[in-house]
């Protein structure tokens, strides 16, 4: 599946790389990004010194593109991506990148490999991948001089086998993601690192991720591996806020306002403690990316307890949110909020 000899299926897609025909690369040199340009997507050539190598200067985006019905490609908020890049770029004294330049490229990019973005009915997607590293070459501690944006795709199913069918997951008190006053509410690359031993661990004993909890007093919710946490707590919509600790996830944001504006529901962002799951008026809870769109939990589990969702069946306002969000992504439903940019 992840090499560009073996055969496409669009209907049998994983959340794998896929070779795609072109990139997009731009270079920051004394002090400007140049204009930038597509070329066939392969390996970039960096000074063992690169400051990403070394010291982890290194940021991403993720966002997708889909097709519609009608055979239209769309992107779904992507200056909100160039917004986010920006923000993260400025916690790792990296340049900023312009929001509409990045969106113009982005749907280079996309048009460059059309031909990889799967079709409607297939449930796929072409996901994009923009990077941001600090290129240039240095040994001290400090931030490079030259940087280096690089946005690439690959064709994309689910990115939890099974979809919007659910998850189980395992609440950690053993590892934490990010702590205050550091880099987690940036997509900065060793975020992520430090994420994939306790994401082994759990899913060795069965579970599907792991349910990250605050790093001072180990009691409030966070994230789910790279995703963003949401439950329904007496007909209201909970979900933690954003304190620096948290990616604040797009599709979080857009589930927010369909919660607010189709749903009725009240949305609170407060400190959430893992407890709070166990109890029943906890009734549902899922969580939100563009990578996991909005995946169900069927199940919580914390040292010998476990809570079961609903008979593992998702919830009734986690399916409604679900089937507004993708149906606007999709452009089956108007795009009332203005969410949608076609490529
Ligand atoms: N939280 C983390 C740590 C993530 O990596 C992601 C994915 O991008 C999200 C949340 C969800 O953000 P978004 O909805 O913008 O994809
Ligand atoms: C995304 O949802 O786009 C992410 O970046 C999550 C993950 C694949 C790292």
């Amino acid at each position: 599946m992840e090499t560009k000899d073996t055969p496409l299926d669009f209907y049998n897609l994983t959340f794998g790389f896929y070779q795609t025909k072109d990139m997009f690369v731009s270079d920051y040199k004394e002090g400007k990004w140049d204009e930038g340009k597509l070329v066939p997507l392969g390996d970039i050539s960096l000074s063992p010194a690169a400051c990403v190598l070394n010291y982890g200067q290194g940021i991403f985006e993720g966002l997708k593109a889909l097709k519609t019905k009608k055979g239209d490609i769309v992107l779904f908020r992507p200056e909100e991506n160039g917004k986010r890049l920006n923000q993260s770029a400025k916690r790792l004294l990296m340049p900023p990148y312009n929001v509409d330049r990045f969106v113009e490229n982005v749907k280079k990019v996309v048009k460059a490999n059309e031909f990889f973005v799967p079709p409607y009915d297939s449930g796929g997607s072409l996901y994009i991948r923009p990077l941001m590293m600090g290129s240039g070459a240095m040994l001290g501690i400090a931030p490079a001089t030259e940087f280096k944006l690089v946005i690439f795709t690959s064709p994309v199913g689910a990115y939890f086998p099974g979809g919007f069918k659910g998850i189980d997951i395992e609440i950690s008190k053993k590892y934490t993601r990010a702590s205050a006053g550091g880099t987690g509410f940036s997509k900065m690359a060793g975020n992520y690192a430090g994420t994939m031993m306790p994401a082994k661990e759990a899913k060795e004993r069965g579970f599907s991720q792991i349910l990250f909890l605050d790093s001072v007093k180990m009691e409030y919710v966070s994230e789910v591996g790279a995703a963003n946490f949401c439950a329904i707590v007496n007909q209201t919509l909970i979900t933690p806020k954003f304190d620096g600790t948290i990616l604040e996830g797009i599709t979080l944001k857009s589930v927010l306002t369909l919660a607010q504006k189709k749903l009725g529901l009240k949305v609170e962002q407060r400190d959430i403690s893992y407890k709070e799951l166990f109890e029943d008026s906890c009734t549902e809870a899922f969580c939100t990316g563009t990578a996991a769109v909005i995946t169900p939990f069927n199940s919580v589990h914390y040292d010998g307890m476990t809570k079961i969702f609903n008979n593992k069946i998702p919830g009734k306002y986690t399916t409604k949110l679900y089937e507004y969000l993708t149906r606007i992504q999709r452009l089956d439903l108007k795009d009332e909020f203005g969410w949608i940019t076609k490529v």
